[in-house]
């Protein structure tokens, strides 16, 4: 990884000024406050305006992108001992289904029908801070599956969980995709015990995990030779442009993607190609860059069942059941409560 020429700077513009409302708004902060590092960092968090959500959706359907279609697969080949795990052992005791970021719901689907084939009694609760996402879901399932009992839920998860706890019925929650990954350990640690804390003995998770496998199948995954993926991280920048008045020149900056095997992360990065200065409107403020200096910008974590394990035994968690595809890319874990 190419270090920076120079000390890593940002500074405040003249004084004079008050700062507009966008510089105490979430992104504003946290843009300023991660720019300000030594090492300079954006949340992946971030991606997700309209445009990251469209290209997230192409990035899905990739050659190089195994993990949707994987776990698509996966889901399909096991979703009767899956829906087995999950459904209370008494076959008329209602449940809820709860789907912690559903988004388009696609993989979901295919358990869903099947629990509904084989009379399960439950009402499927997607949850995710997207009403536009949650609105088109809803619709698709009410043509699609019209006999289930859907409650879509807008609100973040920590949120979605406290409102969950408060109401009687067993649970299974679901975390599809290898969203798990994209957490740094010690805030996957802090997650997994907020999934684990309100669950009572009989309740149970699902949670997808990509695994450890062919280092470069994993690092041509987020550097695809369509150059998807490198437009979704670039539009990180874009969204700073329309929403913080910044002057991001995207000619000037690149995609890079590493994978290290000994941590499993996959970490991405954007690379100033030259010295710089960007201002933020918005913000009153302006940050420095050097040549080649980074601003990193996702953390993919990749697995083994070993870490998954230990993972869930620290948060209180236990592996009930462990669920691959024929390749061993991809895993949907059945956890529980370890009490
Ligand atoms: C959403 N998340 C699980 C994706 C991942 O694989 O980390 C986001 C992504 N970033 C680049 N490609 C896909």
């Amino acid at each position: 990884m190419p270090a920076p020429a120079a000390p890593n700077s940002a500074s405040t513009l003249p004084a004079g000024h008050s700062a507009p409302p966008a510089a105490t708004s979430p992104l504003g902060r946290h843009v300023r406050e991660g720019l300000s590092r030594p090492f300079k960092t954006l949340s992946s968090m971030y991606f997700y305006d309209d445009e990251g959500s469209r290209l997230f959706q192409q990035i899905m359907a990739l050659p190089e992108y195994y993990p949707t279609r994987t776990e698509f697969g996966l889901l399909s080949r096991h979703q009767e001992a899956i829906g087995q795990a999950l459904r209370p052992s008494s076959p008329d005791e209602p449940f809820f289904l709860l789907e912690l970021g559903a988004g388009d719901g696609l993989k979901t689907k295919i358990l869903l029908r099947h629990l509904l084939a084989t009379g399960a009694r439950f009402t499927y609760v997607p949850v995710d801070i997207s009403s536009a996402a949650l609105e088109g879901l809803a619709a698709s399932l009410r043509t699609e599956l019209p006999t289930l009992r859907v409650e879509p839920v807008v609100a973040d998860y920590a949120e979605a969980l406290r409102l969950m706890a408060s109401r009687p019925g067993r649970k299974a929650v679901l975390f599809l995709g290898s969203n798990i990954g994209n957490f740094l350990p010690d805030d996957r640690h802090r997650f997994l015990q907020s999934l684990a804390r309100p669950l009572t003995p009989d309740d149970r998770l699902l949670v997808g995990f990509d695994l450890q496998k062919d280092p470069r199948l994993i690092r041509a995954a987020y550097d695809d030779s369509q150059g998807v993926t490198a437009r979704f991280n670039l539009n990180l920048l874009h969204r700073l442009n329309q929403e913080l008045g910044a002057d991001f020149d995207l000619g000037q900056w690149q995609h890079y993607t590493d994978y290290d095997p000994l941590s499993g992360a996959v970490r991405s990065f954007l690379v100033s190609s030259q010295a710089q200065t960007v201002h933020f409107t918005a913000l009153d403020w302006q940050a420095e860059f050097a040549a080649w200096e980074m601003i990193h910008t996702e953390n993919s974590y990749k697995f083994t069942r070993p870490g998954i394990s230990a993972a869930a035994q620290a948060s209180g968690l236990a592996v009930e059941e462990f669920f691959t595809d024929e390749q061993d890319y991809f895993a949907d874990v059945i956890l529980r409560p370890a009490r």
